[in-house]
């Protein structure tokens, strides 16, 4: 099973309704990127502006919350009706209540590792995950090289999942990924991508997403 959560950091901010029709057919979820200008040097939406693409984004969303407080307020995402909502393990203080706030509210729950965060950091986290995501960019920003050697890191995610916790947490990537980077990806191990600008950057977004879906299909198997 590969996912597809097209991100709209990059796509028409003003348009931001006809540029999800365009991907909507064939993207599994929405990958809404909120930003606060503290947890990174970018700012995307207000919780409001978030909650008003959530409630009228006609297919789940994937909210990643790139934000400092996310014990106080990651749950309120999922109360606003994300279908799973993602939390920088380096930005919590209290993970595991977090974890069950957002649960509690109906949502899965991700947590999100940023490059220089070990996985080993979150093992004993894992059993009360619905995924986890690898960055493999510095978070803040579309349009970023995608960092290879992350893939270690994705590895040692799906040899843990794969002995304790198969079928049941979704292994994501997020950053840079492309038709020329997303077969490593797959590769590796991930099943669950993410991609901004590579879908929006092309003239046919929607055959992008098909695209990139069918060559992680070919690599996932190999
Ligand atoms: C970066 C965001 C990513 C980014 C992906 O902090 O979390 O979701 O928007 O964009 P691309 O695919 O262009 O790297
Ligand atoms: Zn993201």
């Amino acid at each position: 099973m590969i996912r597809i959560c097209p991100s709209i950091l990059n796509a028409d901010r003003d348009n931001l309704l006809s540029e999800i029709s365009r991907i909507s057919e064939q993207s599994d979820l929405l990958h809404l990127d909120v930003m606060d200008n503290i947890f990174v040097p970018n700012f995307t939406f207000t919780f409001e502006q978030s909650k008003k693409i959530i409630e009228e984004c006609p297919i789940p969303v994937d909210s990643h919350l790139m934000i400092a407080d996310p014990d106080e307020s990651a749950h309120l995402y999922a109360r606003a009706g994300s279908d799973s909502v993602t939390f920088h393990y380096e930005a919590s203080s209290k993970p595991l209540e977090t974890i069950f706030k957002i649960k509690d509210e109906g949502a899965r729950v991700g947590l999100a590792l940023k490059p220089a965060t070990s996985f080993h950091d979150i093992s004993e986290l894992m059993e009360h995950l619905d995924m986890v995501l690898i960055m493999t960019v510095e978070p803040g920003f579309g349009g970023q090289s995608f960092m290879v050697d992350m893939m270690e890191k994705v590895r040692q995610a799906r040899k843990e999942i794969d002995s304790q916790y198969l079928g049941k947490i979704w292994l994501q990537v997020d950053g840079g990924v492309s038709l020329e980077t997303i077969a490593r990806a797959a590769e590796s191990g991930a099943d669950t991508f993410v991609a901004g600008s590579a879908v929006f950057r092309s003239d046919d977004p929607g055959g992008m997403v098909d695209s990139l879906r069918s060559l992680a299909l070919k690599s996932q198997t190999r």
